[in-house]
């Protein structure tokens, strides 16, 4: 098994990021006992230049990023984890991959979509090509598994189409690439937005109330799920008039460890919204405050996530050159090794 994820620089992290992803990155880090298994994590820097930005934020939040998936418990010594951009590996496959990309494909992702509508002044090419960025980000490591939130399916069943079509054009019998599978969780995979509970919780486009950070106190917790946006019935249930209610009760399944049916039952005798949010409210303090408390120690030393960073990449550019050296020979391209 070997697993792969990356996520983006961008924002602040949020309740949805932590619950669709990074605490399966570290669950994946758990599962790789087997000698040969390997769970490998990216913050995908190169991605986060396909909208408009600051160089000096994205250093920033890239070292926001680092410090969140450390501080949430990625160990690099049981995991490799590292920044895009130093792996020049990653680039170099996105172009070849280009070559069995179909250009129509791209146009149907509803992630190019919304994000070009999104657009003032420029829609990148690398806008467009994001996928193919990130088709080359796993098909780099051949790895077989990746975790991700429900948002990221359709460009996980192009990179496995790339695969499948790389191998048909120039493997030659051989399974060069290795088309991966997703791992999207049953629960939380798509975590809504407090205030739109019809909208996926997100750090752009989301309301400000209505996005559950990482890092907020306590306090700040509270509040947010007390103003939670339900709807104007009593009854504590899953459903899909009910996205609000649904929101709550699924959040809190993942917090406790259960079913979203167990946390129903559990709220037999509630007196309405209020005690449901009064313990997701707790269930979430739970889950972040040791993140948050080991945070500010890990995003006050840039020295040290340097160092994590570039002993990861060191690793990560073992790997992905030995796929590039079989990716150029099949393909023709470079000198003759
Ligand atoms: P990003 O910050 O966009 O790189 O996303 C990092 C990971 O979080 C990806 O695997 C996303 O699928 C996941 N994710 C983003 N938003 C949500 C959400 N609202 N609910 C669940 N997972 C999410
Ligand atoms: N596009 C992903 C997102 O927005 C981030 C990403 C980049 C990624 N490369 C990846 C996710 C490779 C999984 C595998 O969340």
């Amino acid at each position: 098994m070997r697993i792969f994820s990356g996520i983006q620089p961008t924002g602040r992290k949020h309740l949805g990021n932590y619950i669709g992803a990074i605490r399966h990155y570290v669950e994946g880090q758990e599962r790789t006992h087997t000698a040969g298994d390997l769970a490998i994590y990216c913050i995908v820097d190169l991605h986060a230049t396909t909208v408009p930005y600051e160089p000096a934020v994205l250093r920033e939040r890239l070292y926001d990023t680092a410090a969140i998936l450390l501080a949430s418990g990625l160990d690099p010594d049981r995991c490799v984890f590292f920044r895009q951009g130093d792996v020049l590996e990653h680039a170099e496959l996105c172009w070849l991959l280009s070559s069995v990309t179909a250009h129509g494909d791209l146009n149907r992702m509803h992630q190019f979509k919304e994000k070009s509508a999104a657009q003032r002044e420029l829609v990148s090419a690398g806008l467009f090509l994001y996928p193919v960025l990130q088709a080359a980000d796993v098909l780099a490591y051949r790895a077989t598994e990746v975790p991700v939130g429900e948002d990221q399916r359709q460009h996980i069943e192009l990179m496995r189409d790339i695969a499948d079509r790389f191998n048909a054009r120039f493997g030659a019998g051989r399974e060069v690439l290795v088309a991966p599978g997703h791992r999207i969780p049953e629960i939380g995979a798509k975590i809504m937005d407090l205030q739109e509970p019809a909208k996926k919780m997100s750090t752009t486009g989301g309301s400000g109330e209505g996005t559950l950070y990482v890092l907020d106190d306590p306090a700040t917790i509270e509040k947010k799920f007390k103003r939670a946006v339900t709807d104007s019935e009593n009854e504590i249930r899953r459903g899909p008039d009910k996205p609000g209610v649904t929101n709550l009760i699924d959040i809190l399944a993942v917090c406790r460890g259960v079913t979203p049916d167990e946390v129903v039952a559990s709220l037999a005798d509630a007196r309405g919204y209020g005690d449901l949010k009064a313990a997701v409210a707790a269930g979430v303090i739970e889950l972040l405050t040791p993140v948050r408390e080991r945070y500010e120690a890990l995003r006050a030393d840039e020295a040290h996530l340097e160092g994590v960073l570039g002993r990861g990449a060191d690793r990560a550019s073992a790997i992905a050159a030995d796929t590039l050296a079989d990716v150029r020979r099949a393909m023709g391209v470079g000198p003759v090794v």
